[in-house]
């Protein structure tokens, strides 16, 4: 159930984000606040939101600023009286695709980091005091990334393997007292940080599609239907969960070589 209920969505002004915001509207939340460090294309969201009859509030938020992110979480509960949910999804892929992890410039590393983990840690320092007990129920983005080690693309990997370590602590934290932390690992998904990371030499999402047991990248609106199932009372009994939404990315890593392609018969 996702009725009725108060969330917060980072990362809203595109892609994943903003896909989420939208199906929570359409799932009948009574609130939304969304965020992200684009106005501009925030506006866009806000509009198709309200559109669907949701209230929303929309804010420029950088999810590395911990005060910020704090004063958003406040001014939501101000708005709306109460946070059932929480979608942390803003994330960035720095560099260029070029640098060993001998070589990686400093400055992507701890833009990555910051962006990427230190940005989930101060949502959910701001989330967790504040969220419905029980009942309440965050999911933070980490990425199929976050299970392999990505050679020339070290600092996106490293950021998202330990969104997963965060989430699994959290989860471990709060789990008796209702509240439920996942962490959703999207495969390649069409949006603005693979078109960005591909013209940036980072990775080639035509081949990363191949490579899912699908053989297609995914659509944002995909990986936001399970997101918000994951914030639902759907998911009562799930948490701590590594959630992969990835056409069967993750487990054609892991799959025997020499299987056929296609079945037949
Ligand atoms: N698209 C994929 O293939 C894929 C795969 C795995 C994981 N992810 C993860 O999904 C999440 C959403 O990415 P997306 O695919 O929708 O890409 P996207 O680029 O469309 O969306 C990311 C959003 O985060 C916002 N953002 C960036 N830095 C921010 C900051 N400091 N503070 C607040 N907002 C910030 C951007 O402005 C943008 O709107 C990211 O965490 C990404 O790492 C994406």
């Amino acid at each position: 159930m996702v009725k009725g209920k108060i969330f917060t969505v980072t990362g809203a002004a595109s892609g994943i984000g903003k896909a989420t915001a939208i199906r929570l509207a359409q799932l009948g939340a009574a609130g939304i606040a969304i965020s992200d460090v684009n106005v501009d294309a925030l506006c866009d969201t806000e509009e198709s939101c309200k559109a669907l009859g949701a209230r929303v509030t929309s804010s420029k938020i950088d999810v590395r600023d911990a005060i910020q992110v704090e004063n958003w979480v406040m001014e939501t509960i101000q708005t709306f009286g109460k946070l059932d949910g929480a979608a942390n999804v803003a994330g960035v892929a720095a560099g260029h695709g070029n640098h060993t992890v001998a070589t990686l410039p400093q400055k992507d590393w701890d833009f990555t980091m910051a962006v990427n983990l230190t940005g989930v840690l101060n949502c959910m320092r701001a989330e967790l005091g504040q969220i419905t007990k029980p009942g309440g129920s965050i999911v933070n983005v980490s990425s199929t990334s976050g299970l392999f080690g990505s050679p020339m693309n070290a600092a996106y990997a490293t950021s998202k393997f330990g969104v997963i370590g965060l989430t699994e602590s959290a989860a471990g934290e709060w789990g008796r007292q209702g509240v439920r932390i996942n962490a959703l690992l999207p495969g390649p998904i069409d949006t603005g940080i693979i078109r960005d990371g591909e013209a940036r030499g980072l990775w080639n999402s035509k081949l990363l599609g191949d490579e899912t047991l699908l053989g297609r990248t995914g659509e944002a609106g995909e990986v936001a239907k399970v997101l918000c199932f994951l914030l639902s009372d759907d998911a009562s009994y799930v948490t701590g969960a590594k959630w992969t939404v990835d056409g069967g990315y993750a487990a054609a890593r892991t799959k025997m070589t020499g299987a056929p392609a296609k079945a037949s018969g």
